[in-house]
C-alpha cells in the first residue's frame, strides 16, 4: 500500500467552534483535505451564543482567504469604544488612534452558521454527533483519530496531523503527556453576570465604571443586547431577578432611561486565565480554547482562535505543498506570543475598569491608581493608541 493510501485525510480536525471552523474552512481554500468531527448536533452550534466582535485581524484574514463576503456579510462597524465614567460618556477613536484599523460586530451564532455553509458548499466533510472521540499516535507519523458516529459505529481516520479545535473541556489536550506540557492558569477573583437582553443595541459598545461596580453594554444583532455586570465569583444566579438586572444596568450604566427587555438567557462567568505551553506535541496542534483560556474583557477569545486557526493553516500548507516543516515546528511559540500579549491586555482592562469602581472593594490607593490608567488614556496619544491598537488587534 502506498503512503498516501494509508492515510484518510491531510489534518482530522476535533471540533467544530470558531477555530476547528475556520481552520477546516482556510485548509479547503488551500486544497488541503480535513476532515471536521464535531460532538454535539449542527442545531446546537449553531445557536449556541457567546463572542461577538471580530478584530481588525481577523476580518483581513477572511478578505485575504476570499471568504470576507460571504463571512463578514452585513456584520456591523464600529470604530469607537465608548466609557460611562460616573454617568459621563468619554469616547475613544479606535480607528483613527489604531492607524485605520478597526473590528466588526458580528455574532458568534452568525460567524459559526456561514463558516459551516461555506465549508459543506465547497465539499468539505463535516461530522456531527460523533462520540468518544479519543486520539492515538500522536508522536508517530499516522495519527488517528476514532470516534462512534449517531449509530454507535466504530471509525477511525489516520491523518498527517491532527488539530484539537474541542474547546477548554476537550480531548485533546489531555492527549499530551502531563509531563510534555505546563499550564498557567489565574483566577482573576471577579465574576461577570452575563445577560442576554431583548434591548435595542447601544450606539457604541460602552464599558461602564462607577461606585456601583463595573457594567458593559454590547451590541447582538440588530434587536438585543449582552450585557456585563461585574459581581461576586459563583454568585448565585437566583440573586439576579430581572427587576434587579436593569436596576443595576440603570444606576451603573448612568442611563435613567434605559429600556426594559425580554431577559433571554443569563449566566455568571468566573474571570479565570489558563494557557498551556506548547500547543503542540508530534503531530497534534491545540488550536483556540484547548490551549488558553481567556477572560471575556477586551473581546479576544474569539480572535485568539481564529488567530490559531490562521496559523496552522499556512504552517499545513507550507509543509504539505514546499515541504517546509518549520512554520510547523515554530505554531506554538508564534501561537503563544500573541496568547500573552492578550493576557496582559485582558489583564490590564479587568483591572483599570474593575478597580476604578468601588473604592471599597478595590482599595483607596488602587482605585486611585485604575482612575490614573483610565484618564490617561484620553489625556496621552501614546497610551490611548496602544489601548486602541490591541483592542482593533495586533497585525
Ligand atoms: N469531540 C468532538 N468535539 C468536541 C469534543 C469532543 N470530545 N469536545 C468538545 N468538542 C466540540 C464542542 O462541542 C465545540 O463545538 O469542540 C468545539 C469547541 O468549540 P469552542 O469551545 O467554541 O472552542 P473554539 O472553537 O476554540 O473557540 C473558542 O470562541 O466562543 C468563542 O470566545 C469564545 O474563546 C472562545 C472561542
Amino acid at each position: 500500500m502506498s503512503d498516501l493510501a494509508q492515510r484518510d485525510t491531510t489534518v482530522a480536525i476535533i471540533g467544530a467552534g470558531p477555530s476547528g471552523l475556520t481552520l477546516a474552512n482556510l485548509l479547503r481554500t488551500a486544497g488541503i483535505g480535513c476532515v471536521v468531527l464535531e460532538r454535539r448536533s449542527r442545531e446546537y452550534v449553531e445557536q449556541r451564543q457567546r463572542a461577538g466582535v471580530l478584530e481588525h485581524r481577523a476580518v483581513r484574514m477572511f478578505e485575504e482567504w476570499g471568504l470576507a463576503d460571504r463571512v463578514l456579510r452585513d456584520s456591523r462597524v464600529d470604530g469607537v469604544q465608548e466609557f460611562r465614567v460616573d454617568g459621563e460618556p468619554r469616547f475613544l477613536p479606535i480607528a483613527e488612534l489604531a492607524g485605520g484599523r478597526f473590528g466588526r460586530i458580528l455574532p458568534q451564532q452568525f460567524l459559526v452558521q456561514r463558516l459551516i455553509g461555506a465549508f459543506l458548499e465547497n465539499g468539505g466533510d463535516l461530522r456531527f454527533g460523533c462520540a468518544d472521540v479519543a486520539l492515538d499516535g500522536l508522536d508517530t507519523d499516522r495519527p488517528a483519530v476514532t470516534y462512534r458516529d449517531g449509530a454507535g459505529a466504530a471509525h477511525r481516520i489516520v491523518a498527517d496531523y491532527v488539530a484539537g479545535c474541542d474547546g477548554f473541556h476537550g480531548v485533546s489536550r489531555p492527549a499530551i503527556p502531563e509531563d510534555a506540557r505546563t499550564v498557567y492558569t489565574y483566577d482573576h477573583g471577579i465574576g461577570w453576570f452575563t445577560v442576554l437582553a431583548d434591548v435595542p443595541p447601544p450606539r457604541h459598545p460602552t464599558f461602564a465604571v462607577s461606585e456601583h461596580g463595573f457594567a458593559a453594554h454590547f451590541p447582538r444583532g440588530p434587536r438585543s443586547s449582552r450585557f456585563y455586570l461585574q459581581c461576586a465569583p459563583g454568585e448565585d444566579l437566583g440573586a439576579w431577578t430581572d427587576e434587579r438586572i436593569f436596576e443595576q444596568l440603570r444606576r451603573r450604566i448612568g442611563d435613567p432611561d434605559l429600556p426594559v427587555g425580554a431577559v433571554l438567557e443569563k449566566a455568571v462567568v468566573d474571570m479565570r486565565s489558563f494557557v498551556v505551553d506548547p500547543m503542540s506535541y508530534g503531530r497534534l496542534f491545540l488550536v483556540g480554547d484547548a490551549a488558553h483560556i481567556i477572560t471575556p474583557m477586551g473581546g479576544k477569545g474569539m480572535n485568539l482562535a481564529l488567530a490559531d486557526a490562521e496559523v496552522l493553516a499556512r504552517a499545513v500548507r507550507s509543509a504539505v505543498r514546499d515541504g517546509d516543516q518549520r512554520p510547523l515546528r515554530d505554531y506554538s511559540r508564534v501561537c503563544l506570543d500573541r496568547t500573552w500579549s492578550y493576557q496582559e491586555y485582558s489583564r490590564w482592562m479587568t483591572e483599570m475598569l474593575h478597580d476604578s469602581g468601588d473604592p471599597a472593594t478595590s482599595g483607596p490607593f488602587r482605585h486611585r491608581i485604575a482612575r490614573a490608567r483610565l484618564n490617561r488614556l484620553f489625556t496621552s496619544a501614546n497610551a490611548g493608541g496602544l489601548f486602541a491598537e490591541l483592542m482593533a488587534g495586533e497585525a
